[in-house]
């Protein structure tokens, strides 16, 4: 007994299939304009075929044409017809006026999804033009014709010429061809097997300019390092026509290009040569054999045009034959460095390209990154490919690991910037100091030149080359200071761990401003508190000597202030 359960309704084809014994009736609705034929596999000796009804009668035969746009009911005698019968979808599609731009639609996913599918376009424009063929991103790929598509879905594109059919070549999806233009008259065909879901893609048909040869190929080459092969018209049985085929090349900015003839099967010409026409971005061209060596390593958009000679066409006497392949790399050279942080103490950097459109290439180690951090203590070798200076920021990060105190005050080192590599191509964008403690003691900061501080007010600003940023590491800023005349801050207490950070304000490159910016020092804990019993984060000791009228300080949290008169 075979089992006739099978979806039901499929779009404009409608597909109906009913449990009768050992035999599948389904109804077939070809769309207008487009022809429907189911015909027997080849070596298939299976006893099935296919009928379509006729009022009571019913014809049976091998294969099965239907063109009406109405419905019409097909039966097969077996119980599989998948495993017997193929369907060919076909459709004309004559563009041969300039405004003509069609959507080759594929039809909907599931429908025929028991048969080996066949889509075919028929396509036609005016004599001595050419056909478009436009494939949405992420474009097709050639393949051999001996291969097969990873997806299963297998293009091929055929051109109908004067000397017979030629096959222009097979193609899968995703690849870097976006465009190809075929001389004419010719046909694209879709290769489904049985039971694949069809992934729709469509693609666009138009007429295109005056015919310059065959065929002629858009290729969209990504970001090297990348490389792709392409083969002739008719590629192993070889090609005879005194035929041209164009190649056009868009690649990235920065990129060079190799071309390398894998495979070479010269025809047997009886007049002329093979040719190979290059044309380069620059607007030079060259002319070169397919014998000899290709164009290597020069940079930009080309073209490569092929020019078949007058071959002899006899049996065993091969036509032309070529896979070629080109190579996209990138056309500069890189600068390298070796950044070495071992003498440095918990001295870090960071490097990020803050342009997402250069084609920056940085790598640590050799391992590309989009963002480069070369941690304490190591040392590394850095690479960048086309990254403009102005285009990087470099940020350094030293912690400092502060002693613990018993009861007596430590005075630290005062803070200044370390002499980073000087073969590091990028200016310093920011240095944060870490002070990292290990108990509860406090981080006390100083004007590093025996002055006082100032902090940098809407009334009063800083007005010094970089801005010095005093946050407490919980990520509370304090504000921003300086070491002025007429400051009055006599010291910064602070409890808990402390980043200093600089950055420049009216300069490029901070590794310039070494300073020292602040003394800090270790003290035993704050004692004070609040009324509310919690105890205070942040004192500040002024200098009253001179301060009268004047504006001192703003915090975003309550702090103690101290007024020490000298
Ligand atoms: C199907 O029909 C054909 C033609 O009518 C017949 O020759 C064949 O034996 C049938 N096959 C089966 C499996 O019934
Ligand atoms: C398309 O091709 C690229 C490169 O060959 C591959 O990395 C990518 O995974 C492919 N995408 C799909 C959807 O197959
Ligand atoms: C259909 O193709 C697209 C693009 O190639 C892919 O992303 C998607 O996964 C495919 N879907 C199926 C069902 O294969
Ligand atoms: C890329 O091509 C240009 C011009 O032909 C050449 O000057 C440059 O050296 C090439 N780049 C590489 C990486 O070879
Ligand atoms: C300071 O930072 C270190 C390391 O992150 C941490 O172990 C320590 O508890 C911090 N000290 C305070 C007082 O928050």
């Amino acid at each position: 007994m075979g089992s006739c359960v099978f979806p039901v309704f499929m779009g404009l084809i409608l597909l109906q299939i009913h449990k009768i014994s050992e035999c599948h009736k389904i109804e077939v609705t070809p769309d207008s304009g487009t022809i429907v034929i189911f015909s027997k596999k080849a070596g298939h000796g299976l006893d099935c075929s296919v009928c379509k009804d006729e009022g009571p009668s019913q014809t049976c035969n091998s294969n099965l044409r239907l063109t009406e746009a109405q419905p019409t009911t097909v039966t097969f005698n077996c119980s599989q017809p998948g495993d017997v019968f193929n369907v060919a979808i076909n459709q004309e599609i004559d563009c041969s006026t300039t405004d003509c731009s069609i959507i080759a639609v594929h039809p909907d996913s599931t429908r025929f999804l028991e048969f080996t599918r066949t889509f075919t376009w028929d396509l036609k424009v005016q004599s001595g033009k050419v056909f478009q063929l436009d494939f949405p991103s992420p474009g097709i790929r050639q393949i051999k014709p001996s291969e097969s598509c990873p997806d299963k879905h297998t293009y091929t594109i055929t051109a109908y010429q004067r000397a017979g059919p030629a096959n222009i070549g097979s193609f899968c999806r995703n690849g870097t061809i976006s465009r190809i233009q075929v001389l004419y008259r010719g046909r694209v065909t879709l290769e489904v097997p049985k039971g694949t879901d069809l992934n729709s893609s469509d693609f666009k048909v138009s007429m295109g300019p005056a015919a310059t040869g065959v065929v002629e190929m858009d290729v969209k080459l990504p970001r090297g390092p990348f490389s792709v092969d392409f083969f002739t018209p008719n590629y192993a049985t070889g090609y005879y026509d005194e035929q041209k085929m164009k190649w056009n090349f868009a690649l990235k900015p920065m990129h060079n290009f190799t071309v390398r003839f894998q495979h070479y099967a010269p025809p047997e010409c009886q007049k002329k040569t093979v040719m190979c026409d290059y044309s380069l971005g620059d607007k030079t061209s060259f002319t070169v054999a397919p014998t000899e060596t290709q164009p290597a390593n020069k940079q930009g958009d080309f073209s490569l045009t092929l020019a078949n000679c007058d071959a002899k066409k006899v049996a065993n006497v091969p036509g032309l034959s070529l896979n070629f392949n080109v190579e996209v790399f990138r056309s500069g050279t890189p600068y390298l460095c070796t950044v070495d942080l071992r003498n440095e103490e918990g001295l870090s950097l960071q490097i990020e390209n803050k342009n997402p459109e250069s084609y920056c290439e940085m790598s640590l180690n050799s391992v590309m990154q989009e963002k480069i951090v070369v941690p304490a203590g190591t040392k590394a070798d850095l690479s960048f490919l086309d990254c403009p200076v102005q285009d990087l920021q470099l940020t350094a990060t030293k912690v400092i690991d502060c002693p613990s105190v018993s009861a007596r005050d430590v005075t630290g080192p005062s803070l200044t910037i370390p002499t980073l590599d000087p073969s590091l191509p990028v200016p310093l964008h920011q240095f944060t100091w870490l002070l990292r403690l290990r108990d509860q003691s406090t981080v006390d900061l100083m004007s590093p030149k025996g002055s006082y501080l100032h902090q940098s007010l809407p009334d009063k600003q800083c007005n010094e080359r970089v801005s010095l940023l005093i946050s407490e590491t919980e990520g509370s800023n304090i504000g921003q200071f300086c070491s002025a005349a007429e400051g009055t801050i006599q010291k910064i207490q602070i409890k808990g761990n402390v980043s200093i950070t600089v950055t420049p304000k009216t300069i490029k490159d901070l590794s310039q401003e070494k300073g020292p910016f602040l003394k800090f020092g270790i003290s035993p804990e704050i004692t004070g508190k609040y009324t509310t019993g919690q105890k205070f984060g942040i004192i500040m000791i002024l200098f009253s000597g001179v301060f009268l009228n004047v504006s001192c300080c703003m915090l975003t949290k309550p702090a103690f202030i101290r007024l020490q008169i000298q």
